[in-house]
């Protein structure tokens, strides 16, 4: 069985895969109309979400199967005090793939290990959030035509922003990539993403304050919401979240080739009135979330048998995650794995207890 919790579970030969589906998807809608009759997606949403939950479910009606689930914690049992991993426990046995977003980071692989069906990571806490990336990369391909020889400028919240972080990871693997970080001193991409994708020389990086005097070098765009629902301290937040707002004039020195995306939602870090430049394409790469999807799914689905990797790490009793935000520190019953040192479900360092 394979579950998609980090974007790295594909190989990038994988993720081309997965891109030509969705194009023939896209081409060809009437061939995938019933290839899932039968099958049921369950949609597990303990945190608010539109489009990844929409697009997920669109996708599986489009593909002719069904799909249950919540879009609230307080509707689940978690409000009675589940834990996630009684919870996908119970939903394993009512449904064929499960597609999950938590605040906690790590829910998912905690999940995975219980599961006896494919788990999708559809975001968790400020960690990762690989579907947005595929949805992501292919507008990208559709866009620039390539991964690789690219400028990706990445603007706003670095820190929290779980999509820069899978967006991270998976462009870093292609050749002549370089990422320009454009972010307040506050927001800037954590240790822990920089040191496994970036540092020592793993992918060329520069780290700014500065939107203007990056856009004039950049092929992509990707910019981000301040996440103010991560913010211990609301006056940071208020303090911070106009830090970037891309406007028309801001656009005067970018190149004509540049793409514009953001994960969406966006709240004032796009001016609409770049939203009728001809280099603005989220509303785009927010449709292309579906078809990813469809991909996503059907591969997922024919799959069994195949080993999982998340079967990595050892329980170590003497160590603790530091990461406040991982599930392994709430979660009753959980055990607690390391792998190298580091926290199996949100890849933080551990410490002796
Ligand atoms: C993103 C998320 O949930 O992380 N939204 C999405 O899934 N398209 C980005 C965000 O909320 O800022």
């Amino acid at each position: 069985m394979r579950n998609l919790i980090d974007i790295l579970d594909f190989s990038t030969a994988e993720i081309d895969s997965l891109i030509e589906v969705a194009g023939d998807i896209i081409e060809n809608p009437e061939k995938y109309r019933d290839v899932c009759h039968g099958k049921i997606l369950g949609t597990l949403f303990f945190e608010p979400s539109t489009r990844t939950r929409l697009s997920f479910t669109s996708a599986m009606m489009s593909l002719g199967g069904q799909v249950l689930g919540f879009d609230n914690a307080a509707s689940s049992s978690t409000a009675k005090g589940e834990t996630v991993q009684d919870t996908i426990r119970m939903v394993s046995a009512y449904s064929d793939i499960i597609a999950m977003r938590h605040p906690k980071e790590g829910a998912p692989i905690a999940a995975s290990r219980v599961a006896t069906v494919p788990v999708i990571n559809a975001g968790d806490g400020g960690h990762y959030h690989p579907t947005q990336t595929l949805t992501d990369l292919i507008t990208i391909k559709r866009k620039s035509g390539r991964f690789d020889n690219l400028t990706v400028g990445i603007c706003g919240d670095l820190k929290y922003g779980r999509t820069v972080h899978s967006l991270i990871a998976a462009m870093s693997r292609y050749e002549n990539v370089k990422f320009v970080l454009i972010a307040p001193e506050e927001l800037k991409l954590p240790d822990y993403v920089k040191e496994e994708f970036l540092g020592d020389g793993k992918c060329e990086y520069v780290e700014t304050e500065s939107l203007e005097d990056a856009i004039p070098s950049l092929d992509i765009l990707y910019m981000t919401r301040i996440q103010a629902e991560r913010f211990q301290d609301k006056d940071e937040y208020e303090r911070l979240k106009d830090s970037y707002i891309l406007e028309l004039s801001k656009l005067k020195f970018a190149k004509p080739t540049l793409s514009i995306l953001h994960p969406l939602p966006r709240v004032n870090e796009i001016s609409v009135d770049v939203d009728d430049d001809p280099r603005a394409h989220y509303f785009e790469q927010a449709a292309l979330g579906r078809y990813i999807r469809m991909a996503l799914i059907l591969m997922l689905l024919d799959t069994h048998g195949i080993d999982d990797k998340r079967t990595v790490g050892k329980e170590d009793a003497t160590l603790e995650c530091t990461n406040p935000h991982c599930l392994s520190l709430t979660e009753r019953g959980i055990k607690k794995l390391f792998n190298n040192g580091k926290c199996v479900y949100c890849d933080q360092a551990g410490k002796k207890k």
